[in-house]
């Protein structure tokens, strides 16, 4: 880890939707990632949010019997709800209507305008009111939006723009010189790709005699900042003067997480604006991939949305945590559905984790009262698995160092087990028939140590589940200690259970879960 300060972002969502899988998965990836720096002892901010202006949101809260502030209100509390029973770790909620937002924004909007970098034009082109987009003629498709499919409409109109055209080679030149800027590659190249065409200015504007739930221009009260350039600024809005222990200030951020619809405003539009602005950019920006829902996209029409809350109350925060990171390749698109997320828990988590740490508890409990052993000599058996495990250690940060999660989980999957196959091998419920308990300390206490260790390599995915886990191994006081509280580094090197530690065992740590087809005939 060379990075030593960590901010991370994931984009602040739209309050015209319930939070659903995809707002789910960047939030939790995020999460997964601060958890895993503050582990590391990173100086780590997390900041999550709502983009609360603009035509969408005057339309849901229209749609819904409330005006826009209300209805903002409660969708940006069914967001934090969403975040508490995700077991979300983020330090600062910011929501685009708060003052200390609009205050940043109307003062850069100034001192851009100041500087010549936004100036008056007028606009014509065909424009698209819920997308609040315009297009050109070649754009659009049979007279409807390229992107909604909804109908767009003539117009002309004054407006401000921002003079983003003048930064495109400038951005070439800084995506070249940082190949980590943005990540996966495809997107880079994808990103790169769209810069070879001329780069325009931006219409940063909308007239607030259409629309005027937005900030208004600090220069043109006539006029509300357009939501993208209004949203974009919280990254930066709400750090700015915030206090950094031991660091100048947290901006720029370290890592900056979308998915790849939003790849053009976050990696033109963004850098473009920072650096009309004076500001420094964020290290990366990381775009991931969509999640379909058996096989279809997901939309309200359909009527095939996957809520956070409902998977939660139904299998457990952490395992539908587990599931998330574990089965989409980061950048890649992945497919969920309730089976495949059931037979996810069932197979590595009832059946190889819990399992494993069961066995391990029983015996202690029945042979040692309750105590980790004390082995007096170990074998090559006890020795292969704790090398493995110090292996497993260096795999797993290398994979999340590169934001493999799903490698790092695989990575100490494979350590899990190993330690079933271990006891399989050692067959400790033989041996102690021969030779008591003293005949299989070494193997008991070696076996605890490799599941301590994989759950505590665990945490930042399932830190409830692990949490629990850590209880019970006696690492720790209170079994829900980890979700809001800090973990220990030491937990991440071999050797942290004592010989003679108390244990409390306990019922399994992932209830299998039975579905219709496990019932026989
Ligand atoms: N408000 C803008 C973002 C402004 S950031 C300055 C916005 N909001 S959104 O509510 O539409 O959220 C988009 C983001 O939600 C995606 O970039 C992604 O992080 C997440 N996802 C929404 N649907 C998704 C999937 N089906 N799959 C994966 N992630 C998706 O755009």
């Amino acid at each position: 880890m060379s990075e030593r300060r960590f901010y991370v972002t994931t984009p602040i969502y739209y309050v015209n939707d319930e939070p659903h899988i995809g707002h789910a998965y960047t939030t939790v990836l995020a999460d997964v990632l601060a958890r895993f720096h503050r582990l590391h002892g990173d100086t780590t901010h997390f900041l999550t949010g709502t983009d609360e202006h603009g035509q969408k949101i005057v339309e849901a809260a229209a749609e819904n019997g409330h005006g826009p502030r209300e209805h903002c209100d409660l969708m940006a509390a069914r967001f934090r709800e969403t975040w508490r029973v995700l077991q979300i770790s983020h330090d600062d909620f910011i929501r685009t209507t708060e003052l200390r937002h609009e205050t940043v924004v109307q003062r850069i909007l100034a001192q851009l305008y100041e500087r010549g970098e936004i100036y008056q034009d007028t606009y014509e082109g065909l424009y698209c009111v819920p997308d609040e987009r315009f297009w050109t003629a070649k754009d659009v498709v049979d007279g409807n939006c390229p992107d909604c499919g909804r109908p767009v409409v003539p117009l002309s109109e004054k407006n401000y723009f921002f003079r983003m055209s003048r930064y495109q080679e400038w951005l070439l030149q800084h995506i070249a010189d940082n190949p980590g800027f943005i990540q996966p590659h495809s997107r880079r190249n994808e990103v790169l790709g769209f810069l070879k065409k001329p780069l325009g200015d931006l219409c940063i504007s909308r007239p607030a005699a259409r629309l005027s739930w937005g900030i208004p221009l600090p220069f043109d009260p006539e006029y509300v900042t357009y939501v993208w350039f209004d949203a974009l600024l919280n990254y930066y809005s709400a750090v700015e003067g915030m206090e950094a222990p031991g660091l100048d200030g947290w901006w720029p951020a370290t890592c900056q997480l979308i998915a790849k619809d939003i790849l053009t405003t976050h990696a033109v539009y963004w850098p473009t604006m920072l650096r009309a602005a004076g500001l420094e950019l964020p290290t990366t920006i990381l775009a991931h991939g969509w999640w379909t829902h058996a096989g279809r996209k997901m939309s309200k029409s359909l009527g095939n949305v996957v809520h956070p809350i409902r998977m939660s109350e139904t299998y457990g925060a952490d395992g539908f945590r587990f599931f998330l990171m574990r089965d989409m390749v980061v950048g890649l698109d992945s497919d969920f559905s309730e089976p495949a997320l059931i037979a996810r828990i069932n197979s590595d988590l009832a059946n190889d984790l819990g399992n494993c740490l069961n066995r391990v508890e029983r015996m202690i409990h029945a042979h040692f009262a309750d105590r980790i052993p004390a082995p007096s000599s170990l074998d090559a058996a006890d020795e292969g698995l704790a090398q493995q495990a110090r292996l497993t250690i260096d795999k797993v940060f290398a994979a999340m160092d590169e934001v493999r999660i799903h490698q790092a989980i695989e990575e100490t999957m494979e350590l899990v087990r190993a330690v079933n196959r271990y006891l399989e091998v050692k067959a400790p419920w033989k041996a102690v028939k021969d030779g008591g308990p003293e005949a299989i300390a070494a193997t008991l206490a070696t076996a605890a140590e490799a599941i301590r260790l994989a759950v505590s390599l665990l945490i930042p995915v399932m830190p409830g589940k692990c949490g629990e886990a850590l209880y019970r191994l006696g690492m720790i006081d209170a079994p829900e200690a980890l979700v809001a509280g800090p973990a220990d580094p030491a937990w991440l090197r071999w050797g942290g259970l004592r010989p003679g530690a108390p244990i409390r065992p306990g019922g399994p740590l992932f209830p299998r879960i039975e579905t219709a087809t496990d019932t026989p005939g």
